[in-house]
């Protein structure tokens, strides 16, 4: 339908992800800052609330909200409460910050969250983060208030870094298994920013491993991934790299912490900035975004085909 967000390869949006500062409690070895360092002004709840809602009329029902760490705005209960009626609205934090919040931020209309957790050992999670080995004990007792406040189910996403917690999967798996049905690993392939290189290790095989031991496996519709059930414990991988798939069923949108539209986190040369744009502006800026959305990995010609009539395209009209 002409209503929807579709782009020149089919990939219809209903997803936007939208990082609410780009400051952060702790300072982790791989970190990628959602591609987007720069700067320290930050949308007002206002702004979030305009753009949300204009992309909620073209068939957006999800809004994921990330970092920087979220939790350290403290107005994000009243950006929540700010927010249309949607499907699904989910934060990603690192959790130190959740305890105390947990309840409210479910009060505020959040429906669930996802937890970033490299490692169940003190000395390494203060390694990884920068931060104090007594922060993974707050961070623990965050997962614990966000399922008593019914933010499930809550994904623990385990960045797997080599010769850090490579070996610590089958932990993870005990772990999540410990709160029945209410936790879920996601394992996540470092991508290469910062230091994230030198950590990298073979995903594929990892997942391959984890199909092979696996008793039940679900196709998790929302974004065609996969997920195991491995003796009770639910995990999913998420494998972005050289991933043509991936990239073919990517639905969603990112905006930077200082309100401008993102085709892609792995790109940042082609956003588009709407802070000084009025209201009614809003849904032809979501279009010339979604036009810009080009699949970073995939196996096709069409891209670069695509690629080049917008290189042509962007001389013509002087940009
Ligand atoms: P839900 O399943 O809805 O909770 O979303 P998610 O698991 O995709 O979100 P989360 O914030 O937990 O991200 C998990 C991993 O996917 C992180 O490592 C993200 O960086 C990565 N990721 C999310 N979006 C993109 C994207 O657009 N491109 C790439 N390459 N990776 C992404
Ligand atoms: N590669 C893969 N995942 C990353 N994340 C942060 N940096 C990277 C990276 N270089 C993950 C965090 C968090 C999610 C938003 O992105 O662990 O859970």
């Amino acid at each position: 339908s002409k209503d929807l967000l579709t782009d020149r390869f089919g990939r219809t949006v209903t997803s936007l992800r939208i990082s609410l500062t780009n400051r952060c409690n702790l300072d982790c070895i791989y970190c990628h800052s959602e591609g987007d360092e720069g700067t320290r002004n930050e949308m007002t709840v206002e702004m979030i609330a305009q753009i949300v809602d204009t992309a909620s009329k073209f068939g957006v029902n999800k809004v994921k909200f990330s970092g920087g760490e979220p939790l350290v705005r403290t107005d994000f209960e009243d950006i929540l409460k700010a927010l249309p009626e949607l499907k699904d609205v989910s934060v990603t934090t690192n959790g130190v910050l959740l305890k105390g919040r947990a309840h409210d931020l479910k009060e505020a209309g959040l429906d669930r969250v996802n937890v970033s957790l490299d490692t169940l050992d003190p000395d390494k999670y203060a390694y990884i983060t920068h931060g104090r080995p007594e922060d993974l004990y707050e961070v623990l007792e965050g997962i614990k208030a966000a399922i008593d406040a019914g933010l499930t189910p809550v994904k623990i996403n385990m960045v797997l870094l080599k010769g850090i917690n490579e070996n610590e999967i089958d932990d993870m798996l005990d772990f999540v298994r410990g709160y029945s049905g209410d936790l879920v690993l996601q394992i996540i392939q470092v991508m290469d920013f910062r230091d994230g290189a030198q950590y990298d290790l073979d995903a594929k095989k990892i997942e391959e491993d984890l199909e092979r031991r696996a008793d039940d496996i679900r196709m998790r519709k929302m974004h065609h991934r996969k997920s195991y059930i491995i003796n009770g414990a639910e995990v999913e991988f998420v494998r972005p790299i050289e991933n043509a798939e991936f990239c073919a069923n990517c639905n969603r949108l990112r905006i930077t912490a200082d309100g401008k539209l993102k085709p892609c986190l792995l790109v940042n040369d082609n956003l588009i900035d709407f802070t000084n744009a009025k209201q009614e502006e809003l849904p032809e800026l979501l279009r010339a975004s979604i036009e810009r959305r080009i699949p970073f990995y995939t196996d096709s010609e069409e891209k670069r085909i695509i690629e080049k009539k917008t290189i042509i395209g962007d001389r013509k009209d002087g940009s």
